[in-house]
């Protein structure tokens, strides 16, 4: 059994990626979460489904890790396995609040992996219960009106909720194109959890 430990630039953040003609929706617009409380928001998600990647990164198992650092930021532990090269992907971010001085407090924030200093509001969290689901996109402006917009479906735990499955496709009617959405294996077994 080979298990190489791969060092991606993003896991996530970059690949996660779908481009479409249009510029990108406003935090208005998409009804980005507000009175934001990130002290709950910590913890570990595991991620059901995101945008199908563009350069076929792979990645199932994906976990991300959200932890304080000394500084007030949050480190940004994300590992995932690809399971067909039985490959282990692990990368460390840093997040910030996009706008911390807000009141209320957006659900917004700035990430950035790898040393990358790129200073974006990039993590938009539109939905979260906190202690069972989270509905998060981003997006980035491209020449000629086009973009490029992320989403991912976070849960505290490998699987989700009823209830959180039905928030989230009341979302994804709005705001996501389920034909790009690609639904991450957590199965136990595949992804050698123990
Ligand atoms: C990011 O850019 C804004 C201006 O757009 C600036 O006020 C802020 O200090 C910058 N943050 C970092 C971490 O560089
Ligand atoms: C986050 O990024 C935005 C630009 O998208 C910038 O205006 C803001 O100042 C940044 N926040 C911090 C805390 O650096």
């Amino acid at each position: 059994m080979k298990i190489f430990i791969a060092i991606l630039a993003v896991i996530c953040f970059s690949q996660a990626q779908e481009f479409f003609d249009r510029p990108c929706r406003t935090p208005e617009e998409l009804g980005v979460k507000t009175g934001f409380l990130p002290n709950f928001y910590t913890g570990i998600w595991f991620e059901i489904e995101r945008y199908e990647q563009r350069f076929q990164v792979d990645a199932d198992c994906v976990r991300a890790e959200y932890t304080f650092n000394a500084d007030g930021s949050i480190r940004v532990g994300n590992s995932a396995f690809r399971i067909s090269t039985e490959e282990s992907l692990e990368d460390v971010g840093r997040a910030v609040l996009s706008f911390p001085d807000e009141i209320p407090l957006r659900a917004m924030l700035n990430v950035t992996f790898g040393g990358d200093l790129i200073n974006r509001s990039n993590y938009w969290v539109l939905s979260t219960d906190y202690s069972d689901y989270a509905f998060v996109v981003s997006c980035i402006n491209l020449p000629a009106s086009r973009s490029s917009e992320s989403y991912w479906l976070l849960s505290r735990s490998t699987t989700i909720s009823t209830a959180a499955r039905n928030r989230a496709n009341d979302l994804i009617e709005k705001f996501i194109d389920r034909s790009r959405i690609r639904v991450t294996n957590q199965d136990n077994t595949a992804c050698r959890r123990i």
